[in-house]
């Protein structure tokens, strides 16, 4: 069993004894027994003639020092312990014997379908050889590749390819050189026969960069929207960022077995495939719009990520923080920026805020550390880029480049840690961020609650705001933060009234630094209705007592798209809460009139992006609804969001049909306006799936779609409404894509979700789908994870059934890949949100994970937490 003792803290960071300058790989490649010969110069920063270098699952072949075979060192459970070792610079070889083909655990090198690949971040180098695996030392590598010709015809790796040649064996090998000094993190090395398309890319300063994207054979025609979303990220970083990219080659390769999305290897990106196949009949437009997302993400980790890197796992959100800002700032930009900005403030109310509440809840530069992979997280990436935001919005795009100018003037090359990044922001802009820095180290979700107050003597409006972080289980004790409040306040005609304090214009962005505040607003002739955290200025929970009509106010005249969204979100919540408590006191769940008549309007504006309007009919999820209460009432909230969704339905059908009627294409395109037609279109569906004429609506879609979105809003409209066509539809789909496991996972995702009595025992029949595998961690993810995280009803059934099913998939995955095991158990952490014998049943499946005699430190680390052991 993993120990407690292996925790590591963030205030304990010392600064290597030795770093490597150079290495040279070799890899002999072969099923089971693959041969790395690594020969690295190292060279001693202090007078240590000790080193201490990390190795997993390695059997070590040999061990020499300037060419002398070394004997003054110890094998340990984790590494080598080298002695007696020369002063200054000096040569280390080691041999090591690796197994590619019994590696699940897809960390290190290991085999994907037919082809060879790596995955090193965050600690998996020492999987390949012994080394210093910590990202503060860089290293320019040579890497030399040798295998079978015929089943191998492509060997790549880091960098530029320097020579290739046939060995006596008549085995084929190639040498890659990378000229950028890297962490051990950033390798990668990928074997295989590949379908590739190739573009030629002239950056802003006139070089030319050849770029590949290598799918499995027969995929080539779901390869091109990656490549132009790379195109398109290029020519954006150089636009809005100023940044070119730096070598002459950059490659993406597709692999059907990943644990996550996708990893930025310098000049070689590996892909979950999920995240680059795509064509018309296999792709939903959601798809591709998470490939253009993430394909943005990998390449704009060149500059942030890549030429500066972290200087330790603690300050991972200096990368993933920063860089999920710039890709979301890219699909703003190519896109809607309002319809992204929801998408993003949906994923941070839901998640982001359950995870900051639960017992794994750590600020943003965590303070301690078990298993690194248990911290590519939520909270890191997504409150990680908020925070970034806030900076954005606190300093104004011309400060921030400068800031960013700043930054990598002064680390570029280097290994930096997120107070650099702060200080370069502060330093380039002369904006004071000292308490601001207090996001970077205090978790936990601040709520503010504001009130106004009108003076009709004094023409006067006073915004009185309070904000409040409770205790976290990693942190009692919580200051007040420097939160930007992004405010408007409207007259009775839906104008905004320019805001003013001590006969001063002031800005729109009120700094909040205190746990008690008062705004007073001069000149104001009548009682305004303020909309407040306009863009979601800070990722914050807001409480604000607005009357109904206020609501509808903002819904039709805030002049942002994001806040008359954001109003909507307000006015259901306020129904969703009430009816919550007419379901516990057994009174039949209500909408006002004027609700039903604000929402009929919006759907019948022919000036609003339909994109837009779509994104307004969302109701709130389960999750999201879930945070709203200290203890989840799974029945009536699943109950309430089922019968709201029926009645505004049944109110609207007759403008929901006549817009799912015009919306119809006749043919299909992927623009960001046909796009936000057809999530209108399939958003009114959705609805009237919950009609009468529900069943022939959606069977009629199913069977004339033009494209994979339209087939699958067909079937998830059959799935949640429990329509008598679903296993028709079911059956036919899976007919037609059984042999693609890809296409398949869509599938999967609806069996999981599926909120009928029998969920489970049809999950059991679809682990039989020959499709499935529960080595390949996408199926787990769609069939599994869709049943963990989104069938609130069959996943908290009360006789337990759910949470059992989790655990013994749990102890399985534990052992075949306890990365992904990790992620899975999120939901089972988060027992202390519900009644006590369901709080009882999962905490049982909880203890038989501990109980193991092979539990992974992965598991550990988050089930111990969770029980606080
Ligand atoms: N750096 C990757 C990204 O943000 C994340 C990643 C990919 C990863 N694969 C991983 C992290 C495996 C941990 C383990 O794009
Ligand atoms: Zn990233």
């Amino acid at each position: 069993m993993a120990s407690e003792l292996q925790a590591k803290y963030r205030k304990d960071y010392q600064s290597p004894s030795h770093t490597i300058t150079d290495i040279d790989l070799t890899f002999y490649l072969h099923e089971e027994k693959t041969r790395v010969v690594a020969i690295s110069q190292v060279r001693q920063l202090d007078s240590t003639n000790q080193l201490v270098l990390d190795g997993e699952n390695l059997e070590l072949a040999s061990l020499h020092i300037n060419d002398q075979a070394w004997t003054a060192f110890k094998v340990t459970d984790t590494g080598l312990e080298l002695s007696a070792l020369p002063d200054g610079e000096f040569e280390l070889r080691v041999e090591t014997m690796i197994n590619p083909s019994t590696n699940t655990a897809l960390e290190g090198l290991y085999i994907s379908g037919q082809a060879y690949c790596t995955q090193c971040e965050a600690e998996g180098f020492r999987r390949i050889t012994y080394y210093m695996d910590r990202p503060d030392v860089l290293a320019r590598y040579t890497t030399t590749i040798v295998a079978d010709r015929e089943k191998y015809p492509y060997l790549l790796s880091n960098g530029n390819k320097i020579e290739e040649g046939v060995t006596e064996d008549g085995e084929s090998w190639v040498r890659w050189q990378d000229p950028h000094p890297k962490p051990a993190y950033l390798f990668a090395l990928v074997a295989g026969d590949f379908d590739m398309i190739q573009e030629q890319y002239k950056t802003k300063s006139g070089r030319m960069v050849t770029l590949e994207v290598f799918v499995d054979k027969g995929n080539r025609d779901r390869a091109t929207h990656a490549m132009l979303s790379l195109i398109n990220a290029m020519q954006w970083d150089e636009e809005r960022f100023g940044l070119e990219y730096d070598l002459d080659v950059y490659m993406v390769v597709a692999v059907d077995f990943f644990n996550m999305g996708a990893m930025e290897n310098k000049g070689l990106n590996i892909f979950n495939s999920k995240f680059v196949l795509a064509n018309d009949q296999t792709a939903t437009d959601y798809d591709y719009q998470a490939i253009e997302s993430i394909i943005g993400h990998e390449y704009f980790h060149n500059w942030t990520g890549n030429r500066v890197t972290c200087r330790d796992w603690f300050q991972l959100s200096l990368k993933e923080g920063l860089t999920v800002f710039r890709d979301q700032e890219f699909s703003s930009d190519l896109g809607s920026r309002s319809v992204k900005r929801i998408q993003s403030v949906r994923l941070i109310r839901g998640p982001q805020f359950a995870e900051d509440a639960s017992p794994m809840s750590h600020p943003i530069r965590p303070e301690k550390v078990i298993e690194m992979n248990n911290f590519y997280t939520l909270t890191v990436y997504e409150k990680g880029s908020e925070v970034i935001r806030m900076i954005h919005t606190l300093l104004g795009e011309t400060n921030f480049q400068k800031g960013m100018q700043l930054y990598f003037e002064r680390h570029d090359g280097t290994a930096a840690t997120c107070e650099d990044f702060v200080s370069a922001m502060e330093d380039a802009s002369g904006i004071d961020l000292k308490q601001f820095r207090l996001w970077y180290s205090q978790s936990g979700t601040p709520v503010l609650t504001v009130s106004g107050e009108y003076s009709e003597a004094d023409k006067q409006f006073a915004l009185h705001v309070s904000q409040h972080t409770s205790s976290t289980v990693d942190q009692e004790e919580k200051q007040a933060l420097h939160i930007p409040l992004k405010m408007s306040l409207y007259d009775s005609e839906g104008n905004r009234i320019e805001l003013r304090c001590n006969g001063e214009k002031v800005s729109d962005i009120l700094n909040v630094t205190e746990s008690e505040q008062t705004f007073i607003f001069e000149n104001v002739f009548e009682k305004p209705v303020p909309s407040l955290l306009e863009e979601f200025s800070a990722p914050v929970k807001l409480f604000y007592d607005y009357s109904d009509e206020e609501l509808i106010f903002l819904m039709v005249h805030a002049k942002n798209d994001f806040a008359r969204w954001d109003a909507g979100q307000m006015l259901l919540g306020k129904y969703i809460r009430q009816n919550v408590e007419k379901v516990r006191d057994n009174q039949e769940t209500t909408i006002s009139e004027g609700v039903i008549q604000a929402f009929k309007d919006l759907l019948l504006d022919k000036s609003a992006d339909p994109a837009f309007i779509a994104e307004m009919f969302a109701l709130p999820n389960f999750n999201e609804v879930s945070e709203w209460f200290d203890e989840v009432d799974v029945d009536s909230i699943t109950t309430v969001l089922k019968s709201m969704k029926v009645e505004l339905a049944t109110a609207l059908k007759p403008e929901l049909l006549s817009v799912y009627h015009q919306l119809k294409q006749s043919d299909y395109t992927i623009d960001h306006e046909s796009i936000g037609q057809r999530a209108l279109r399939n958003m009114c569906l959705s609805y009237l799936a919950f009609t009468d004429q529900g069943n022939e609506l959606v069977q009629n879609q199913y069977q004339q779609a033009l494209s994979m979105t339209d087939v699958i809003a067909a079937m998830t409209a059959a799935n949640l409404a429990g329509l008598s066509c679903r296993e028709s539809l079911m059956q036919d789909y899976s007919k037609q894509w059984k042999h693609d496991g890809l296409v398949m996972d869509k599938w999967f995702v609806l069996q999981g979700q599926n909120p009928s009595e029998n969920a489970l025992s049809m999950i059991y029949d679809s682990m039989e789908h020959e499709a499935f595998t529960m080595k390949n961690p996408n199926r787990i993810r769609s069939l599994i994870g869709a049943f963990l995280n989104y069938n609130p009803k069959r996943f908290h059934d009360k006789s337990g059934s759910g949470y059992q099913f989790a655990g013994k998939i749990l102890q399985q995955l534990n052992t075949i890949n306890p990365q992904v095991a990790s992620r899975m158990v999120d939901p089972l952490l988060k027992f202390k949100r519900y009644d006590k014998d369901r709080q009882a049943l999962m905490k049982k499946e909880l203890e038989a994970l501990l109980n193991m005699d092979n539990l992974a430190k992965d598991l550990y680390e988050k089930v111990t937490k969770a029980l606080d052991i």
